[in-house]
Order: C-alpha cells, then structure tokens, then sequence
C-alpha cells in the first residue's frame, strides 16, 4: 500500500520569519508524509523549525553541477546543508518561464538521483493538448524523457511523479478526478512497461493544480492517485493542514 503524500510547493512566496510562523502552526499528519518546498532563503529557518518534526524539506530549483561559474545557481551540496531530501524537476513554471526542456529535465533528475536525493518529477498537458486529445501522450512523452535512459539500479530511493495539467496550476480549474485518474494510470503502466510491476506500484503518483480541501477526498479516492502537489492551498498552515485531512480521509 502506497503511503499517501502531500507537498507544498511555496513558489516565489514567504520570507524567513513567515516560513517559521508557518511551521508552527502546521502539524506534520499521522497518516500521510508532508514535504515543503520552500525558497532558498526560508530553507535555514525551516531546517531549524522542523527538525523535531515528520515534515521533510524540499528545494524547487538546482543546478546539475558540482561547484563552478554558475551566476545565480545553487547546488545539491549548498541545499543538503539544510536537510532538504526532496527537488521538483520539471515544473511547468520553469518548463515555460525558464525554459527548462525535456532534456534538461532528464539530466536534472538523474543528477539528483545520483547524489541521493529524491526529486519529483513534474508534467503535464497545455489547455490545447488536452482539447486535441493529446493529454496522455504529451504526459507520457514527458515520462518517457526521463525515464526511458535510466537504468532501474539508477533510481532514486522513491519515484515520485507530479501530473499537473498546466491550464489547473493557479486558475482554479481542476481536472475531474476521473481524468486525472486516466493519466495516472497511463503514467503507471508505462513505469511497468520500464521496470516491472513491484517498482511501478511503489511509486507515487500525485496530482497537482488548484488541489483545496474541498476537492482533495474526491482525488484521492482515485486508485492511481496517491496525493497532491499544492500550490495556493498550502500557503496557509491551516488551509493545507485540512487538505490533508480531507484528503486523508480516503488515505487508509
Ligand atoms: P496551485 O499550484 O495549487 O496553486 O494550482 C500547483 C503547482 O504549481 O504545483
């Protein structure tokens, strides 16, 4: 049984100080595993703020590279100073504004993989793959990037695999869950397809795009889906905290 897994993902929000009030107001939830993505300057004092506590660590961006003339990056060694486990690879944010592509995508993840940490792989279709019925093949093409060349003795210890509909992410609109569970599936059959069935059923998949409390049951009673990536919703300790809730609700 897969354990379920909500994370949130800060975005360009929340200084130090409002990270931390953060923390103490969120309780890491009994039944499920809780990660934060926080900017780079909040990590120090979340490092601080969880370390007695079940909520893991996560940074949104890095740099595939050991040390060197890179303005402006960050490496994998500068964030685990700070206990961060987990990157997000691949989010359509970058995809779009940073113009991150599937290749830098594969080599980010690898990297990650091979210093340790686990990242979590991000995808999804625009508004107009969906309505030419490109969805699933856009998301298993971008899949397919990463995994495709990556041996099963090279994955991280946990695969993880965010499906987030671009045209979901901030507008309010979610996926039906009935849809979201289509690609899903497909995203799990296709991991069978490259590493046998035992692999492909550990790994989690999630949903992400204005995921709220009001819809996370609905979600999560889907077969394929094992949690949420949240933005807007988890900008608020209490607002996040009932997400998982409900959501928890269908967990065990
Ligand atoms: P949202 O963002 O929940 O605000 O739609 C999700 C994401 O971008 O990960």
């Amino acid at each position: 049984m897969r354990r379920p897994l909500f994370m949130a993902n800060w975005k360009m929000n929340k200084t130090a100080d409002e990270a931390k009030a953060f923390a103490s107001d969120f309780t890491a939830p009994k039944a499920a595993d809780a990660v934060v993505f926080a900017p780079f300057t909040a990590l120090p004092a979340l490092k601080d703020a969880f370390a007695n506590s079940d909520v893991a660590i996560g940074a949104q961006n890095f740099y595939p590279r050991e040390a060197g003339a890179f303005t402006g990056e960050i490496s994998l060694n500068m964030l685990s100073e700070y206990h961060v486990r987990y990157v997000l690879v691949g989010h359509s944010e970058r995809r779009q504004l940073f113009a991150e592509d599937d290749t830098l995508v594969a080599e980010k993840y690898t990297y990650a993989a091979g210093k340790g940490f686990i990242p979590v792989l991000c995808l999804g279709e625009t508004r107009e793959e969906r309505e030419l019925g490109m969805a699933q093949t856009r998301c298993v093409a971008q899949l397919n990037a990463v995994f495709e060349n990556l041996k099963a003795e090279d994955l991280p210890e946990e695969i993880i695999v965010a499906y987030e509909p671009i045209w979901a992410i901030g507008t309010g609109l979610t996926a039906t869950s009935a849809d979201a569970e289509v690609i899903a599936g497909a995203l799990r059959n296709r991991l069978t397809e490259l590493y046998g069935e035992t692999i492909a059923e550990q790994a989690r998949i999630l949903y992400g795009g204005s995921v709220k409390s009001e819809n996370s049951a609905e979600l999560m009673k889907e077969k394929n889906i094992d949690g949420a990536l949240v933005g807007g919703a988890s900008l608020q300790a209490d607002s996040f905290q009932a997400l998982i809730e409900k959501g928890c609700g269908f967990c065990d």
